[in-house]
């Protein structure tokens, strides 16, 4: 059984913890805050739902306390500060990144081995921060993000066509921002082509409101979702936990794949034991090529603000 760490114990941090013990993932599931007491309260509430929903993942909360987190097998980062109405994910790059690249170095002195999963936004510059201050195998360093957006876009096609999210399949790529790209070449609906089923104008709208997914919840909120982001999250650590070679759009450092280089961009990979054990290229058209072209050039300038921050000695 693992030894599982959240790093921050916000919405996103403790749904992702509740989700995790609710799966009985882990062994242990330590949650670690900067705000006294918060993760502490969090977790014993978690904790205190054991009895009740049958886990035995013993679910620990502590205040900056990182020597708690030793010997972690899976990191999940959602420190920093979530989305008010009006911002962009880009916006809070400054203060994100600074808080990112602190906790990525204090987890990994304790937990050089663990696989680093990152939610925190900016999220693909934020995953990129994460890989420079963790210094390891790119493979083990990655970002969610394509799972959450899936989740909406086929959330979203379930309402439209009266069926069953669970029987609704869908690749995304690109970044976790307004230009990501929904695929509705590789959607099915029980093996069905999605384009069989919608029109385009249809189709075009829920890819349209899957982009905005984020902001819609932000502008009914006030602040950014935890849910969804927390189950997504959630299962990519039970495909590590559990070495189940799923295929999911994950953030993942490209290094040729789809012409690019030396970015973190939304890709199907196949997850399992190792981390990322296979990036999968598919065959994209001209079109969907340009929006991923688009998608990557945001996200390269985003890094160029990074890099310009000069957080990093190399
Ligand atoms: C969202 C945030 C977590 O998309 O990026 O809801």
């Amino acid at each position: 059984m693992k030894k599982i760490t959240v790093i921050g114990a916000g919405n996103v941090g403790a749904t992702v913890a509740n989700v995790i013990a609710h799966k009985d993932l882990a062994r242990e599931v330590v949650m670690v805050d900067i705000k006294e007491g918060v993760a502490e309260g969090k977790a014993l509430d978690i904790w205190q739902t054991s009895s009740i929903n049958n886990f035995n993942s013993r679910v620990i909360g502590v205040t900056n306390d990182y020597l708690r987190t030793k010997g972690s097998n899976i990191v999940v980062i959602t420190s920093g500060l979530p989305r008010k109405p009006g911002m962009s994910r880009d916006d809070l790059i400054s203060t994100n990144a600074k808080i990112v690249k602190e906790v990525t170095e204090k987890v990994i002195r304790y937990s050089p081995e663990a696989i680093i999963i990152v939610v925190s936004n900016p999220l693909d510059v934020m995953t990129y921060c994460a890989y420079k201050a963790a210094r390891k195998d790119s493979r083990k360093v990655f970002g969610m993000a394509g799972i959450l957006d899936t989740g909406r876009y086929r959330a979203f096609l379930a309402d439209a066509l009266k069926v069953s999210p669970k029987d609704i399949h869908a690749m995304l790529l690109g970044s976790h921002g307004d230009t990501m790209v929904p695929l509705p070449r590789y959607t099915s609906v029980g093996g069905i082509p999605v384009t069989e089923l919608l029109n385009k104008e249809e189709i075009d709208k829920i890819v349209e409101r899957t982009r905005k997914g984020g902001g819609e919840l932000v502008t009914l909120m006030g602040t950014s979702a935890w849910y969804a982001p927390g189950a997504a999250a959630a299962s990519m650590v039970e495909a590590i936990v559990d070495d189940q070679q799923r295929i999911f759009p994950v953030a993942a450092w490209l290094t040729g794949e789809y012409g690019l280089k030396d970015v973190y961009l939304g890709v199907p990979v196949k997850l399992g034991a190792n981390g990322i054990e296979e990036i999968i290229e598919l065959k994209l058209n001209k079109d969907e090529m340009k929006l991923m072209k688009e998608s990557a050039d945001g996200v390269f300038s985003m890094m160029k603000v990074l890099d310009d921050m000069n957080m990093f000695e190399d």
